[in-house]
């Protein structure tokens, strides 16, 4: 048997759309073993498909395809701590456990960067699966057909404070939700901030990362469609975060912040019960990540 464990992820980091994503100490576990047909559950009842359309068994079954072997089943358990379509990389975290389980269970004919790249065309954007794959902070370009990343671990003495609301929003929804173009102004503001954003992150530059992770190219876009999202934003610069973006394409809002600020949990904790408008929300302190997927 083969267990596959792959942390959460948040993209974007603000300004960094489709390009940067952190992991964080949060994570999916697959068990896969040879079986003669597929068969999926999940251990802790959590719903997902158990045909040919469910994730993980396309990124795995997109291994076998790629390596020219025939797929004749496979056991598949899942546990899925993740929250889905939360903006917390959960497919992204299907895929890669599909992936490096068929390849573990393969022998290992894929290298990592065929596996970050396989994982990128499935998912269709590497800010995700990268840092689910590899841990820490990692900075991705797709170019053409290729995903290059570099991973720097992210500082210990930081902790991330992920508001998660009740509801979903999908990604597809919350990328329509976006202009076609954008303006060569808002496009400098971004690259300007996300290059920012990777620097000051790797040298604990953390009074930058206010200025660095403001976005102009999809937050403002995405917001109207978490209702308290708003208000979660100001209430975590209110009470101190280094930084606050939205993380990935939604609705989880996360809060970047020093370690031994236990106030700031206790204060935004107690701020979300009393305010009707954020009740949908819950706070989850999460280290940071930089160990990746782990294959046992
Ligand atoms: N970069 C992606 C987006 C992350 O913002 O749409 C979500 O998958």
């Amino acid at each position: 048997m083969i267990r596959v464990r792959v942390p959460a992820t948040s993209a974007n980091v603000g300004a960094g759309f489709d390009a940067l994503g952190l992991a964080v100490g949060m994570y999916n576990v697959v068990e896969f073993s040879p079986c003669d047909r597929l068969e999926i559950s999940t251990s802790d009842g959590t719903k997902v498909p158990t045909g040919s359309s469910n994730l993980v068994y396309r990124a795995a079954k997109a291994v076998y395809d790629q390596v020219d072997r025939p797929f004749t089943g496979l056991r598949m358990v899942q546990t899925n701590t993740i929250p889905m379509a939360r903006g917390l990389g959960s497919s992204s975290a299907c895929i890669v456990a599909g992936i490096l389980g068929a390849n573990a269970l393969l022998g290992g004919p894929l290298t990592r960067r065929q596996m970050l790249t396989l994982a990128t065309a499935i998912e269709g954007h590497p800010d995700n699966v990268a840092p689910a794959m590899l841990g820490g902070f990692v900075t991705s370009a797709f170019d053409e057909g290729q995903v290059y990343s570099v991973k720097k671990d992210i500082r210990e003495d930081l902790v991330f404070g992920a508001f998660v609301p009740n509801f979903k929003l999908l990604t597809e929804q919350a990328r329509q939700a976006l202009p076609g173009t954008v303006s060569h102004k808002d496009a400098v503001y971004n690259l300007s901030r996300a290059a920012l954003a990777t620097a000051a992150f790797c040298d604990g530059e953390y009074d930058l990362l206010h200025v660095a992770t403001k976005d102009a190219l999809h937050q403002k876009y995405r917001l109207p469609l978490i209702p308290g999202g708003t208000e979660v934003f100001e209430l975590a610069l209110d009470l101190g975060a280094y930084a606050v973006y939205l993380s990935g394409a939604g609705p989880t809002i996360m809060a970047v912040l020093h370690r031994s600020d236990e106030r700031f949990f206790a204060r935004a904790a107690e701020c979300l019960a009393q305010d009707d408008a954020l009740k949908a929300f819950t706070l989850h302190r999460l280290l940071p990540d930089n160990t990746g997927a782990v294959v046992e």
